[in-house]
């Protein structure tokens, strides 16, 4: 199962760090999972198909959910079926094997040609998740009882683990894994990201848009920041809605695309609305402005 070392060296639509690439390229060299988390939209999850794209391999994307068990992801034994099948089916029901479905995990195992396996957002799940998986990523294999076989990974696959922070991961599990955080980007990694969505936007409008972004950003007491995927799709808004560069800053046009709680709407709105009530005291033009705020 000795595989030849790929190198990861970014893709097109996905603007990678120096600092990232090195994380992945470790990762896959020492076939330890990679374990990202970072700010939510930084990225994490476009990585694997980036990582999957680049290197010319299938992506499996085993996505967590809060109910989600480590052997949905091995393989599941649908009992359920076979009961049916024995009252009121045709075929025999004796060959258990029909009944046993692999999960993401499996269908990683088993596949022909290396993979990338995405686990997205590992922390939704309860506690144990992670732990019930150690011995499988580590083995690169399973056994299933009910059949007496064991799956054993034909190639070891690149195993992409995201994780937003929501619960601490157990040491044991970070143990295994190479850590990566992404940082939020700083402006010029932010506008080579904007120009991979949008390649020919407005110089202008994009300087002001990006300004106004950060300046939102760094608002303290802010509940939840704007990330990337908002400025991208604002800066889709501002396009279509044809606003003028020179507005962005004065109207705040969509603000509804950046900012998704109320509390953080009322306190931008009182931000801006203090910093120009100093500037100008006609306060009928601010009220008609801020309902122009929302979306
Ligand atoms: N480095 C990047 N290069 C290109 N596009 C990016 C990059 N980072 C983020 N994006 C854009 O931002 C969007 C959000 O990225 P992604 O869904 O991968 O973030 P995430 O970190 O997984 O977020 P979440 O924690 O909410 O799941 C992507 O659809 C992509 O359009
Ligand atoms: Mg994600």
């Amino acid at each position: 199962m000795v595989e030849k070392i790929k190198i990861y060296r970014g893709s097109s639509d996905y603007i990678v760090s120096e600092e990232l690439m090195n994380s992945v390229n470790i990762a896959i060299a020492l076939q330890k999972p990679l374990l990202l988390k970072g700010e939510p939209g930084t990225g994490k999850t476009m990585l694997a198909q980036s990582i999957a794209d680049a290197l010319g391999l299938k992506l499996i994307i085993w996505n967590i959910k809060s109910t989600t068990k480590a052997q949905e992801g091995l393989y599941v034994y649908d009992t359920v079926q076979r009961l049916y099948d024995s009252q009121f089916g045709e075929g025999d029901v004796s060959d258990i094997k029909q009944y046993i479905k692999l999960g993401k995990l499996g269908e990683a195992f088993v596949s022909d040609e290396q993979v990338v396996l995405l686990i997205d957002e590992i922390d939704k799940a309860d506690l144990e998740f992670p732990n019930d998986l150690l011995w499988e990523l580590d083995q690169m294999s399973f056994y299933i009882p009910e059949t007496k076989e064991t799956i054993t990974a034909k190639h070891r696959p690149i195993v992409i683990i995201t994780s937003n922070a929501e619960k601490e991961l157990p040491d044991a599990f970070l143990r295994r894994c190479i850590f990566h955080y992404i940082a939020f980007p700083a402006p010029e990694e932010m506008e080579k990201i904007v120009r991979v969505h949008h390649p020919n936007i407005e110089k202008k409008l994009l300087e002001q848009a990006m300004e106004t972004f950060y300046m939102l950003r760094s608002i303290p007491n802010i509940q939840k920041k704007p990330s990337t995927s908002e400025l991208i799709d604002w800066l889709q808004a501002l396009v279509v809605g044809g606003i003028k560069p020179s507005k962005i800053k004065q109207d705040l046009p969509f603000l509804g695309v950046l900012l998704k709680k109320n509390e953080d709407l009322d306190l931008v709105l009182n931000e801006v609305y203090n910093k120009t009530r100093n500037k100008n005291a006609n306060s009928t033009y601010i009220g008609s402005s801020i309902n122009r705020f929302r979306v």
